[in-house]
């Protein structure tokens, strides 16, 4: 091989210098390019009480791994020749427009994660142009989230509680603010057993013992942020002290049912859809009663272990379901190519909960904008690379879940 002296024109060439990112929090948000980057970030900056609080399920978290696995199970088939220089990831659902077939899940005490909390997260899916769902154990009352949020969408995630007053008066509220959407939960009759919670004396609003103190130390930010900005505000939580188990199982009713349903459907002006179905024939009863849309999902792993999978339940209730109501799906997203592949098989709509909450914890509004980025590029990409042009164009042709788990035959007598 011939060798020449290199000529030092053409070094500099080579030579690139990028013009340094100084401010810190940025650059930290730029170097993620999953959310699994974000929740590394997050778990470093994050009390490690309120990161497992996000974080956990319930007892072994086997529904939540087994729920991400069916996600990671999916084979995805392209089509080839279709023009794709552009792509549209619009969609509608419970009666309004999506820039993103996702929205923001409803998720309890955002503002213990990070103190920007809710007014980060629904500043930032209006920003996005997709909806934003404030639970009922939220930190910011339903009227800081509709001045966060002015002109997008929101919506309200309903706890039907012992105190039906309570309810009953938020949802005066959300409708008197404008939310379009109220997602009625019923999966929690008590709560699913949080052992993460249990094990790190987690309590709203958190203490200062000998333990969160030593963890604090190299957090410091967090602390100083939870301390210096506006005293926890409740969307409705009248009680603290405890832990959220203990909350949930003080203020939710065991004894709700379909009464309850129909007497929030006759308060209710807007779109009233349920969230917590998990299985076929609950599906099809709720269709028959007129709501307007079902959420598939078993609350993140967060109630019954080793739950349904939402997305294995997806074709079967589409099939049943999906020409009446509109169905949606929750539990395990943390990645664009797990929306897609769940439009793909008939899901409306999807929500993410911790994959937002991640983006929270690393960098407050700029890491909830960082995290819905992050997703939509990946949905972007994936129905590029699948070579559709329009999330009408996904079909189930698109996706084959290949399968893991399969039910043992039952022996006939
Ligand atoms: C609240 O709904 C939770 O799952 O912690």
């Amino acid at each position: 091989m011939k060798r020449q002296v290199p000529d030092p024109r053409e070094l500099l060439d080579l030579i690139q210098f990028k013009k340094p990112e100084l401010n810190a929090r940025n650059r930290r948000l730029q170097s993620a390019l999953t959310i699994e980057d974000l929740r590394r970030i997050a778990k470093r900056r994050t009390p490690k009480a309120a990161f497992d609080y996000t974080e956990g399920a319930a007892e072994g978290e086997i529904s939540l791994a087994r729920a991400r696995q069916a996600f990671t199970d999916v084979e995805f088939h392209p089509s080839i020749l279709h023009d794709v220089s552009e792509v549209d990831t619009s969609t509608t659902v419970f009666g309004g427009p999506s820039a993103m077939p996702f929205g923001i899940a409803p998720t309890g005490f955002t503002r213990l994660m990070q103190s920007e909390g809710e007014v980060a997260g629904a500043g930032a899916a209006g920003a996005a142009g997709i909806p934003f769902t404030l639970s009922t154990l939220g930190t910011t009352t339903i009227e800081g989230v509709k001045a966060a949020n002015p002109t997008g969408r929101n919506w309200f995630q309903l706890y039907v509680m012992r105190k039906r007053e309570i309810s009953y008066g938020l949802v005066e509220r959300a409708a008197a603010a404008g939310f379009d959407t109220l997602m009625f939960t019923v999966d929690t009759p008590i709560a699913g057993a949080r052992l993460r919670d249990k094990r790190n004396g987690f309590s709203i609003p958190p203490q200062l013992t000998a333990s969160t103190i030593l963890d604090a130390i190299p957090r410091p930010w967090w602390w100083f942020d939870f301390l210096t900005t506006q005293k926890l505000e409740f969307a409705s939580l009248t009680e603290t002290g405890g832990t959220v188990g203990e909350l949930l199982d003080y203020a939710m009713d065991p004894s709700i049912d379909y009464d309850d349903l129909a007497t929030i459907r006759a308060m209710w002006p807007g779109k009233l859809v349920v969230k917590g179905v998990q299985n076929v024939p609950d599906a099809k009863r709720l269709t028959d009663l007129g709501v307007d849309g079902i959420v598939l999902s078993n609350h993140g792993g967060r109630q019954l272990d080793r739950a349904p999978i939402p997305f294995h339940l997806l074709p079967a209730v589409v099939k049943e379901v999906g020409h009446h109501t509109e169905v949606a799906l929750d539990t395990g997203i943390m990645n664009g190519a797990d929306v897609v592949a769940s439009i793909a098989l008939g899901a409306k709509f999807t929500l993410v909960g911790r994959a937002y909450l991640y983006g929270l914890m690393a960098g407050g509004r700029q890491g909830v904008d960082r995290a819905i980025a992050i997703l939509s590029e990946q949905v972007s990409r994936t129905m590029r690379l699948l070579e559709v042009g329009s999330v009408a164009e996904l079909t189930p042709a698109h996706v084959t879940q290949l399968q893991r788990l399969v039910p043992r035959a039952v022996p006939h007598p």
